[in-house]
């Protein structure tokens, strides 16, 4: 009765199965998963975000596929601010950007048609994929001391078939961003080939550097335009789940770039895609230009721990049989660990004898053991005890 593309496994790996096992025998869990931010004990202006919401316009229906110009034109300043000029003609509103992923699947692929999307990452972009009919093909990321783009291999991996290259910037979770050599050399592949680009950019608020070097104070440089006119399509893809932290409003947005006839052609397109649909509530988008706001105040909160959480695992396992990976910003953090056991049985063993929950490196697509991942979101008491738990685990099991 079920399509084909919805026959998916649904049993729970065995790490699920023991977490929720130990979760009914009563045992407190240290969860250094935990990526949501409306769970991480933040005090963002609660009473503000919600008195927001109840806009006297809410009350009327006034559809725009593109979504309503007074938050196209609030998310344009936004831009302004990172020093990037962007018109709201360019911006469509979307209630995700996986949702924003979607819409982008259906505007450039053919069933079967193929999109790159970098390896480690986050495993979202698959499944996106899969249910819309489009193939995925990886590209590396290389670890030497910091994470580089194979730009190499993202060559050898176009075909016929290839319609959108993914840049994740900053990736998530190996927290690397990609740099103007990169992106200036994707960028004239993606040209030449008339190929799109798909350029999520979530995490770009969450630099580390610019706390320490600015105390706080947000600098927006993030991209430097290519420098040649031969500019391909391109998709930048943001949305409040991070920038502002609140997954639970959905509101994401694209901005669509690239010459002019193609640009013209993409947002006519797209526009019919949202108008099908139609998905972005009405509150949410008289609420924007009074959210955003509280940018500076949310994502300083968010910096702050992130930062120290990274530092934290820094200070911890320095001299360990464990190394950190090092990042440049995003909210989580990469542990080398010993290569004994295979990184599942290893977040198993580490659940059940310290009651630590923590991610294997194969959940984002890591090739080899080796790796776990940590989100730097959880508070500092819950993540130094959770990581000394950690170490004091490996210097017993691995020594
Ligand atoms: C890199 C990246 N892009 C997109 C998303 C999805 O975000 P949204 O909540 O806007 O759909 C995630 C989720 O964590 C992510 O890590």
């Amino acid at each position: 009765m079920f399509s084909s593309r919805t026959s998916w496994n649904f049993s729970a790996n065995d790490l699920t199965k023991k977490k929720a096992e130990l979760f009914q025998n009563g045992r407190a869990i240290l969860d250094l998963t935990e990526t949501n931010p409306t769970k991480s004990g933040f005090s963002f202006p609660f009473t503000e975000i919600l008195s927001s919401l109840s806009h006297s316009e809410n009350i009327f229906y006034s559809p725009n596929p593109k979504g309503n110009l007074q938050a196209r034109e609030t998310i344009c300043n936004y831009y302004t601010a990172r020093n990037i000029s962007v018109s709201p003609e360019q911006i469509i509103l979307t209630s995700s950007s996986s949702e924003a992923y979607s819409l982008l699947f259906r505007l450039l692929c053919n069933v079967g048609d193929e999109v790159l999307i970098p390896k480690p990452s986050y495993p979202l972009f698959e499944y996106l994929a899969e249910i819309n009919d489009v193939q995925t093909k990886y590209y590396h990321l290389e670890y030497d001391g910091s994470w580089k783009i194979d730009v190499e291999n993202i060559k050898e991996n176009i075909s016929e078939k290839t319609k959108a290259i993914i840049l994740v910037n900053p990736n998530n979770p190996t927290g690397s961003f990609v740099s103007n050599e990169e992106r200036e050399k994707i960028f004239s592949i993606a040209y030449q080939k008339s190929i799109s680009i798909i350029e999520d950019e979530v995490f770009a608020d969450f630099r580390f550097q610019i706390l320490a070097r600015s105390a706080g104070g947000l600098d927006f440089r993030l991209h430097k335009p290519p420098s040649s006119n031969h500019k391909p399509l391109t998709f930048l893809l943001n949305g409040i789940s991070k920038t502002l932290a609140l997954p639970q409003m959905k509101l994401g947005w694209i901005v669509i770039d690239g010459d002019d006839e193609l640009q013209r052609e993409a947002i006519a397109r797209l526009e019919i895609l949202a108008d099908t649909f139609l998905s972005v509530n009405t509150p949410i988008q008289n609420a924007l230009p009074e959210l955003l706001l509280f940018r500076k105040e949310i994502q300083e909160q968010i910096l702050l721990r992130i930062k120290s959480n990274y530092d934290l695992l820094q200070r911890i396992m320095f001299n360990s049989q464990c190394s950190i990976l090092n990042g440049e910003g995003g909210w989580s953090g990469i542990i080398q660990i010993p290569k004994i056991v295979s990184d599942e049985q290893f977040a198993i063993k580490l659940l059940q004898q310290e009651n630590v929950f923590v991610h294997p490196g194969h959940f984002f697509d890591f090739e080899k053991d080796g790796y776990i991942i940590v989100s730097l979101l959880p508070q500092k008491e819950i993540f130094e005890e959770g990581i000394m738990r950690l170490k004091k685990f490996v210097e017993e099991n691995f020594n």
